[in-house]
């Protein structure tokens, strides 16, 4: 690896080789989901908790102050909405000159992995990542977003994580899911994981997240899951002890309860 693309990387993971990511992309197929209406508010409060930014280009230039050094993943595919027939449609929406222009830590985009653009995807995938080599900036491919895909099993996560590996991707994000040591296992880059949708307890974001870190992941990349919750410091701040202070479950739902009140 070149220099360039191991600095990028030990920005983002820190110095025990976890990252707490904060995924703020959503509204480039959501539009202005619940929480996210107003994207600095949302997020500004949330930026000293978190060690990246996965955001998309024009809300970082937009709403968040470049004063705040947070390492930033760009959101680099797209091109549909939630209104459209078909999520996995996806094309590559950045160009590496504006990548380098925001000061991008890394770029990231979806593949989907068993659709009607699996093919498409791929490709993307593999020429975002010839092009992040020249500019050394890493890739970060998202697996199994979209209701389209079913059922998320250790099989179908195996099979799409390791294709993203085999391609080039230098972190994938995918879901946790039983016998997630699988997943980890068979792929040989970091893997983080998102959180999805918002769950009713966050107490069971933070078992998500123990279980993920206990079986090898290498953090989160959660959007939802926190800042749509009536307390996201609280849920982010327990999710840092256990993804970098190794804290056991009821540790971390401890200080989720300390902290809420
Ligand atoms: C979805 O495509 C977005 O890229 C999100 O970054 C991703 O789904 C993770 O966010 P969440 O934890 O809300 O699922």
């Amino acid at each position: 690896m070149d220099w360039g693309i191991k600095n990028r990387l030990q920005r983002i993971f820190k110095e025990d080789g976890k990252t707490v990511m904060l995924a703020v992309d959503h509204g480039y197929f959501l539009g202005p989901v619940s929480r996210m209406e107003e994207p600095r508010k949302t997020i500004e409060p949330l930026i000293t908790y978190a060690d990246s930014l996965m955001i998309t280009r024009g809300v970082l230039r937009n709403c968040i102050e470049p004063r705040f050094n947070i390492p930033v993943v760009l959101r680099a595919s797209g091109g549909n909405s939630i209104l459209g027939k078909d999520l996995s449609n996806e094309g590559i929406t950045l160009s590496f000159e504006d990548a380098v222009r925001l000061n991008a830590s890394a770029v990231a985009l979806s593949i989907y992995v068993g659709t009607d653009h699996e093919h498409q995807t791929l490709v993307n995938l593999s020429k975002l990542v010839d092009e992040g080599q020249k500019y050394g900036i890493p890739v970060l491919a998202v697996t199994a977003v979209g209701k389209e895909l079913g059922k998320r099993d250790a099989h179908y996560l195996s099979l799409s994580s390791r294709i993203a590996a085999e391609l080039g991707a230098h972190i994938v994000k995918t879901y946790f899911c039983e016998n997630f040591q699988e997943v980890v296992k068979s792929c040989p880059v970091p893997v983080v994981i998102a959180g999805g949708p918002k769950l009713k307890n966050e107490l069971d974001v933070l078992r998500i997240a123990y279980e993920a870190v206990s079986q090898g992941a290498k953090g989160v990349d959660m959007g939802r899951n926190i800042w749509q919750s009536r307390w996201p410091v609280a849920v982010i701040s327990a999710i840092r002890s256990i993804v970098h202070e190794n804290a056991s479950y009821k540790k971390a739902c401890n200080m989720f309860n300390d902290l809420r009140k």
